[in-house]
């Protein structure tokens, strides 16, 4: 006990008053969504920029499904604390659609990281007078694979 109390107390100091540090949460790998979609998110680099791809489930169109390309970008800003912003847009390879998304990143009570992202999908339509039908919003939920 008496060689104990000073163990501790390195500890305490090292962790600060604040206890262990929060699990941070990472862009980097494979989700599914509530829809069943997967999606592959590659490394995010210094400046937050990512690439992946995007296999999703289901589809606005009648067109055969293939696995598309995606663009993000991840908030760096100065008070990051390790549950970032982001926003990515998927490029249909099969589609004349494009998918906008926006969420973030979170550590759930169980310890388990969560994407909670809003969508855009803008569909191609043939002339203006229809442009008030083209966009569709949802939302969706991704976890781990
Ligand atoms: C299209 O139908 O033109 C392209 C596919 C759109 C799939 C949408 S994007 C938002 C929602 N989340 C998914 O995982 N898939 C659908």
């Amino acid at each position: 006990m008496v060689q104990a109390t000073p163990f501790l107390l390195v500890l305490f100091l090292a962790l600060g008053a604040h206890g262990l540090p929060a699990k941070k949460c990472s862009l980097t790998g494979r989700w599914v969504n509530d829809l069943g979609s997967n999606m592959t998110i590659e490394s995010v680099n210094a400046n937050g920029v990512f690439a992946g791809s995007y296999h999703t489930a289901v589809t606005a169109t009648s067109n055969e499904i293939k696995v598309s390309p995606l663009q993000g970008s991840q908030q760096r800003g100065p008070n990051q604390k390790g549950q970032p912003t982001f926003g990515f847009t998927v490029n249909w390879s099969f589609s004349d659609s494009i998918t906008v998304f926006t969420g973030q990143c979170f550590v759930d009570d169980d310890g388990k990281e969560v994407l909670k992202t809003m969508w855009l999908l803008r569909s191609r339509v043939e002339n203006i007078k229809n442009d008030w039908k083209a966009t569709r919003v949802g939302n969706n939920v991704f976890t781990r694979l």
